[in-house]
């Protein structure tokens, strides 16, 4: 799926969207739209400068951008339910797996069950070899900071666009590297539901 361009202005202020943003755990039975969508991954880890560094909405250290961002959908207008890569510089999803794998995410998160009603599940993984070749074990720290960024971008734009989400770190992580068959040096760092307000 390739989304369309991101808006650029919205409803809310930075200064508003900071006030009312709180973790959101319960969801309307309603699915996102590829507007919704490719706004929020925009925001998570969207391209924002075309050019030789192709600079991001977050700040990534000496511009590495060593994380990826995996869509774990379920309730999507015109996107099957799947695992989903989401490829920045094309502003698009590249399918990884096929299947809705929501519950199973869910049970992976120490039960958090009421994760399975949110229509998509984001997972933010970094490449440990891609920032490590380069710092080393401080690396490490530096793709969590990264997360961290990432993170308060989805509450924010999530916010803005009358979404809720939650940030979820309490996960098994090698089960959930086993069930989103993530490439070898990818580590989740944290998971995000996104759904629409109740
Ligand atoms: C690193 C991190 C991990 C978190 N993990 C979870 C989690 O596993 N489950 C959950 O329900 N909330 C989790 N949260 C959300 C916090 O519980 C929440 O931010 C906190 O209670 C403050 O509430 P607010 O975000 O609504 O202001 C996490 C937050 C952070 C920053």
């Amino acid at each position: 799926m390739r989304f369309p361009e991101p808006m650029m202005e919205g409803p809310l202020s930075v200064e508003t969207a900071l006030a009312n943003r709180r973790s959101v755990r319960e969801y309307a039975d309603e699915p996102l739209t590829p507007d919704s969508l490719g706004q929020l991954l925009w925001a998570v880890y969207g391209v924002s400068e075309e050019g030789p560094w192709n600079r991001r909405t977050v700040p990534s250290h000496a511009a590495l951008y060593s994380m990826d961002v995996y869509v774990v959908a379920g309730s999507v207008e015109g996107l099957e339910p799947g695992v989903y890569r989401y490829d920045a510089l094309s502003h698009s999803l590249e399918e990884v797996q096929e299947g809705d794998l929501r519950a199973e995410v869910a049970e992976v998160c120490l039960e958090q069950d009421w994760m399975e009603a949110a229509p998509v599940i984001l997972v933010l993984a970094a490449s440990f070899e891609r920032i490590q070749q380069k710092f080393g074990e401080r690396g490490v720290a530096y793709a969590f900071f990264e997360a961290g960024h990432m993170s308060q971008s989805c509450y924010l734009q999530a916010e803005s666009l009358g979404l809720g989400t939650t940030c979820v770190g309490g996960f098994r992580e090698e089960e959930l590297i086993d069930l989103l068959d993530l490439p070898p040096d990818h580590h989740p760092m944290l998971v995000m539901p996104v759904g629409w307000k109740v």
